[in-house]
């Protein structure tokens, strides 16, 4: 089969080629997807380059890299929840193929039914995003009907998730994000407002519209410091990643956490999954529970990509800062067609 194989790690994200692989073995626990639907992510950025935690143990070459999928079940074990035919979609290291294969002996994990409302495009570009943000307000602790909640790395794939979570939640949002088409796209998946980081002084903006600051922040960029500036006395900073730092980590006066009485914790869903895995189930069944309610919009970049072969244009296009929500690239055809774009 075809797949994205990283035999080293590149410098550049051109140098992604298609090449040849084996088809996946696959046994009587073996849940064997062919691959609709893909969407690069931050993380896939850097696996790609070796710049990520993760790929001192668990991503080392020769990987195919690729996270987030949706697909059509080829093949299931008997009496399995998912069978032939069926849509499905989630994060799986190792996506960027034509064909993946799962061992579900211990449980589906993170793979999800397409719900009837979504495309596999749609359900492709959720993939890991609604699980990993609604973990983050786990740890962040209560958000009370009203408070305001910053998003930083608001258009970006977990982001979008992140900001309708927050509403979901009933808190009020304010997104981070760095140009007009953005802000429009975030007003329209219901932010309450946005405010550009271009902006000097960007963070009294936020203080001005939230009267006295936000109780949570939900940073994606790595911008710890302007958070704790946005916060109330007594909120909380979730770190949730870097997109916006390019591998330079951030120095803190730690006297500002003090001052704001804050809280800043790190929330890592790969790593939360495996020391607790229960808990990282109830997290799948309550964001399962919110898709039900119809009010998780999965937004795909209006741009369309076609084949193995463009994911490096769509990893470009994210990379540049061209693309927002999810760059979604089609492998193969569903058996339902896309019905809407934002
Ligand atoms: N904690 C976890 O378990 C976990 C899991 C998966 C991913 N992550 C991390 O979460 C982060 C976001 O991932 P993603 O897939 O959502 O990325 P993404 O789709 O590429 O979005 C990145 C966002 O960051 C913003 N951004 C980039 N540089 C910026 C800067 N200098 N200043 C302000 N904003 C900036 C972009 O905003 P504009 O386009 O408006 O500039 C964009 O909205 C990444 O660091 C990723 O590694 C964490």
């Amino acid at each position: 089969m075809q797949a994205i194989h990283i035999p080293a790690f590149v410098t550049s994200l051109n140098s992604l080629a298609v090449s040849s692989v084996p088809l996946p073995t696959v046994n009587a626990t073996t849940l064997l997807i062919r691959v609709t639907h893909v969407s690069p992510t931050h993380v896939d950025i850097l696996y790609a380059q070796g710049k990520h935690q993760n790929n001192r143990r668990h991503a080392k070459p020769p990987f195919i890299l690729g996270m987030d999928f949706a697909g059509v079940v080829v093949r299931a074990p008997a009496g399995f929840e998912y069978q032939q035919g069926d849509n499905v979609y989630g994060s799986y290291f190792g996506a960027f193929a034509e064909f993946i294969a799962l061992d579900v002996s211990n449980g589906p994990g993170g793979v999800r039914r397409v719900p009837k409302s979504w495309t596999n495009a749609e359900a492709c570009a959720v993939g890991a995003s609604g699980a990993i943000s609604l973990g983050c307000f786990y740890r962040a602790g209560k958000i009370r009907k009203g408070d305001w909640v910053l998003v930083t790395g608001a258009s970006g794939g977990l982001g979008v998730i992140a900001c309708q979570i927050a509403k979901i939640l009933g808190a009020k949002v304010v997104a981070l994000a760095g140009d007009t088409e953005k802000a429009q796209m975030l007003k329209s998946i219901g932010v309450d407002a946005c405010v550009s980081y271009h902006e000097p002084k960007w963070e009294s903006t936020v203080l001005k519209i939230t009267g006295s600051g936000v109780s949570m922040v939900y940073d994606a960029v790595g911008m710890v410091e302007s958070s704790l500036r946005c916060c109330k006395f007594g909120g909380t900073v979730v770190i949730v990643g870097f997109a916006g730092r390019g591998g330079d980590m951030e120095s803190l006066k730690v006297n500002r956490i003090l001052l704001k009485g804050a809280g800043v914790v790190g929330y890592r869903f790969g790593e939360h999954g495996r020391q607790k895995p229960a808990e990282t189930a109830k997290i799948w069944k309550d964001f399962d529970d919110m898709v039900d309610t119809g009010l998780i919009r999965p937004v795909v970049y209006n741009t369309p990509y076609q084949g193995l072969a463009s994911i490096s244009t769509a990893m470009n296009d994210m990379h540049n800062r061209k693309a927002w929500g999810r760059a979604v690239v089609t492998i193969s055809q569903a058996d339902n067609q896309a019905r809407s774009r934002i």
